[in-house]
C-alpha cells in the first residue's frame, strides 16, 4: 500500500461517485459536485488546515481480479483535526468493498494521528442506516479496550426516519492517564 495526499483527479472523480452513493451514511445528506469538491480540496493538507485527506493505492494485490488491480486507489480517508483538544475525526471511504482495504486505512489514519500528529483520540461516527454499520465492530478492533462507544438515539435523520448512531471513541494507549 502507498500513501498520497489526496489528489484532484481521485477528489472530483471516483470519491465523488462514490459518496453519492452512500449518502445515508455522511453527515450532510447533500450530493457532492465536482464544484462542492473544488471548494473543500482547496482548504486540504495544508500545515494548519482542519483537515487532512490521503488516498490509498494498493501495489500488492496483483492477482485479484475482483480488486481494483495493481496500482489502483482503493480508497480515501481523512483526518478532520481538533487540534485544541487534540482529538481527531477519522472518515474512510473504500473503493472496492470487503476486501480488507477498510482495515488497512483506519490502522494506517490510528497510526497517523498518534504517532505523528500528537492526537489523543481518534473518533468516529457511524449512523444505523449505514448499510456498513457492522463493519465498524472489525474496522476498531485494533484497539483492545480502549475504545468507548457512546450510543445516540434518533441522532440521524434518513428516509424519513430518526436513525441512531455510535460514536466510538479510541483513546491512545501510550497516553498512561488514560
Ligand atoms: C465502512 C467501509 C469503510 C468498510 O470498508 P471495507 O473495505 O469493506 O472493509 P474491510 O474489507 O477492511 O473489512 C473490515 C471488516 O469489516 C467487515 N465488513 C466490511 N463490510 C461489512 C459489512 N457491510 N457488514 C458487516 N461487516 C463488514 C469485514 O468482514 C471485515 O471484518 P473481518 O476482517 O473480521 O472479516 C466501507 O464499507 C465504506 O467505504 N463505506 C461507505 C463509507 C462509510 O460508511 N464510511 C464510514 C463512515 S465515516
Amino acid at each position: 500500500m502507498t500513501v498520497a495526499p489526496l489528489s484532484w483527479d481521485v477528489a472530483a472523480g471516483e470519491l465523488v461517485k462514490a459518496r453519492n452513493d452512500c449518502r445515508e451514511s455522511l453527515r450532510t445528506p447533500g450530493f457532492t459536485t465536482v464544484d462542492t469538491q473544488r471548494e473543500w480540496f482547496a482548504t486540504l493538507n495544508r500545515p494548519d488546515s482542519k483537515m487532512w485527506y490521503w488516498e490509498f493505492t494498493d501495489l500488492v494485490n496483483k492477482t485479484d481480479l475482483e480488486g481494483p488491480g495493481y496500482g489502483a486507489v482503493f480508497g480515501v480517508g481523512g483526518l478532520t483535526f481538533d487540534r485544541f483538544n487534540r482529538s481527531a475525526e477519522i472518515s474512510v471511504l473504500t473503493f472496492v468493498r470487503k476486501k480488507g482495504y477498510g482495515l488497512q486505512i483506519v490502522d494506517w489514519l490510528r497510526e497517523e494521528a498518534f504517532e505523528r500528529q500528537n492526537m489523543h483520540k481518534v473518533w468516529a461516527e457511524v449512523y444505523g442506516c449505514n448499510p456498513n454499520y457492522d463493519a465498524w465492530r472489525s474496522l476498531l478492533r485494533f484497539t483492545d479496550g480502549n475504545v468507548i462507544k457512546t450510543y445516540r438515539p434518533g441522532q440521524k435523520y434518513w428516509d424519513g426516519e430518526y436513525w441512531d448512531s455510535t460514536i466510538y471513541d479510541v483513546i491512545n494507549p501510550a497516553i498512561p492517564e488514560y
